[in-house]
């Protein structure tokens, strides 16, 4: 497990310090060109996610034609990304504090390079499918490094927006690939030569995510955490504009490095700890159980079910995802959390019963499906992507970034990153059979339904994580306040100043 001292800048951002990326740091002209590299690199780290991620929805059928896996066979094939994932996300801690920051991005991206370039040689099927658990597990290292190196090593006016970006990437990923996929579908109608150029592409930024780690710095809090101080201070020279600059970070990582160490797997047994952890728990598990990989793997399928084929049907969904990530950038700090996490269920709700309705009625007269019903379906799908793209999707990891406590916040963060994964899984395994199984209808209905206990679980349980810092939310945890009130800025009396390192960065 890393400790959570080493990550003092993630534990100390608060909302306060949400810069747009870009934003010049404040003594000099701009960044150094190393802190842009830094970006970059972790840009690819997110791009791949999505990569992996959106590579089924366009792939599937060529992948199909191939390797003539029938429906249980391929979203088996799809679902083993997950299990990857879930391994990756609980070894990463280890590697992360073993290895280093850097030497764990060099894994992902070696991972990422040999796992999709083995697998464009079209190996045999259980091959191919140790290279999608490959993936998958460079996938878990990637999406638990990535945003610690950058909240590490990024300078402080950018670093939540990194975190934002990081999601970003994630939809863009899904997105270049779909389209990449299509593309190299129509062009080459043989898969023995489409499949390997689809992998490839994936390869092609995993070699760049791979070398490019070759020059980034190692992470100063890592290296202080290892005792090596001359060399933390030679990466922030490179890093960051002033002295002054410098002496106040490397003060900073001291303070941090001298506060509480970093707690075990036991700390799960404390009770205040369990109640944000099931909080955590349970919206990484609605996240996935509102049906969004259902449709992010399988909305070419779905919509062809439906008669609508073609580019509208292969890069709908991802283009929808992709551009309503933007506006949840900004309404995140707006609106707030639980706002949107409402509206984004409701969104969902409505859409899952009315693309239910509408499949009921193809089903009814599956021989002339009606323009209506293809219009309801393509109407439903686009608002309920972009209900999940506003509130769900970038939420979920950020409340889970916010809400633990700084001593056990890897562990809270491992714990729901591998929740995320394994109901992925389980929808990604699932959606198509369970469709076969009792009508295509059925599937909307119930996705609807965890809608349902979502929004009932957001009015619960859920606390409104905006506008309040992380140690005030620690102390009003400590202090036994309910978790939908843990949000509400404590009195200014009763809460301990915040010293320099551990405290709220103005
Ligand atoms: C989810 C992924 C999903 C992606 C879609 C993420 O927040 O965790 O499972 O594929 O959003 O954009």
């Amino acid at each position: 497990m890393d400790t959570p001292e080493t990550r003092s800048s993630a534990s100390t951002r608060t909302r306060r310090d949400v810069a747009p990326v870009g934003a010049k740091s404040g003594n000099s002209g701009g960044y150094k060109r190393i802190v842009y590299i830094i970006c970059a690199v972790a840009a690819l780290g997110g791009l791949l996610f999505g990569l992996d991620q959106g590579f089924i929805a366009n792939s599937l059928a060529t992948i199909d034609a191939h390797y003539r896996l029938g429906v249980q066979g391929g979203e088996r094939y799809s679902a083993i990304l997950a299990t990857g994932g879930i391994a990756g996300a609980l070894l990463s801690g280890i590697f992360a504090r073993f290895l280093g920051r850097k030497k764990s991005l060099l894994l992902a991206g070696f991972i990422f390079t040999a796992a999709s370039a083995l697998s464009a040689m079209l190996p045999p099927l259980p091959v191919l499918s140790a290279c999608r658990f490959a993936l998958g597990f460079g996938v878990g290292v990637a999406s638990f490094v990535v945003p610690l190196y950058l909240a590490e090593t990024a300078p402080v006016s950018i670093r939540g927006s990194m975190g934002t970006l990081f999601q970003l990437m994630i939809t863009i990923g899904i997105f270049l690939i779909s389209l990449t996929n299509v593309f190299i579908a129509r062009a080459f109608s043989r898969p023995s030569t489409s499949l390997p150029l689809m992998f490839l592409t994936i390869t092609l930024f995993a070699a760049m995510m791979f070398f490019g780690g070759f020059i980034l710095p190692e992470s100063p809090r890592w290296l202080m955490l290892k005792r090596r101080k001359e060399q933390a201070i030679a990466v922030l020279q490179r890093t960051m504009n002033t002295q002054q600059e410098i002496d106040a970070e490397i003060a900073d990582i001291e303070q941090a490095l001298h506060g509480p160490q970093g707690t075990g797997i036991s700390i799960v047994l404390r009770g205040y700890f369990f109640k944000v952890l099931l909080v955590g728990v349970l919206l990484q598990m609605f996240q996935q159980l509102v049906g969004i990989n259902m449709m992010i793997y399988y909305s070419p399928t779905i919509f062809g079910y439906a008669g609508i084929t073609g580019l509208l049907a292969a890069m709908t969904v991802p283009t929808v995802n992709m551009l309503f990530t933007f506006p949840a950038i900004h309404l995140v700090e707006k609106w707030g959390r639980k706002k949107l996490l409402y509206v984004g269920a409701v969104a969902m709700l409505v859409t899952m019963v009315a693309a239910g309705v509408a499949f009921q009625s193809i089903a009814a007269h599956p021989a002339t499906i009606s323009g209506t019903a293809k219009a309801v379906l393509l109407v439903s799908v686009v608002v309920y992507i972009f209900g999940f793209a506003v509130s769900w999707g970038p939420v979920a990891w950020l409340v889970c970034s916010e809400i633990f406590p700084l001593d056990g916040r890897e562990v809270g963060m491992t714990i729901t990153t591998m929740v995320n994964w394994t109901f992925a899984g389980l929808v990604m395994g699932n959606a198509l059979s369970f469709m076969k199984a009792h009508g295509n209808a059925s599937i909307f209905y119930v996705f609807g339904g965890f809608c349902v206990l979502a929004i009932v679980f957001v009015a619960m349980f859920v606390p409104e994580t905006k506008g309040i810092t992380l140690e005030e939310m620690e102390f009003n945890l400590k202090k036994g306040v309910p978790l939908r009130r843990l949000g509400e800025r404590p009195n200014a009396h009763t809460m301990p100043v915040p010293n320099e390192a551990g405290g709220a960065r103005k």
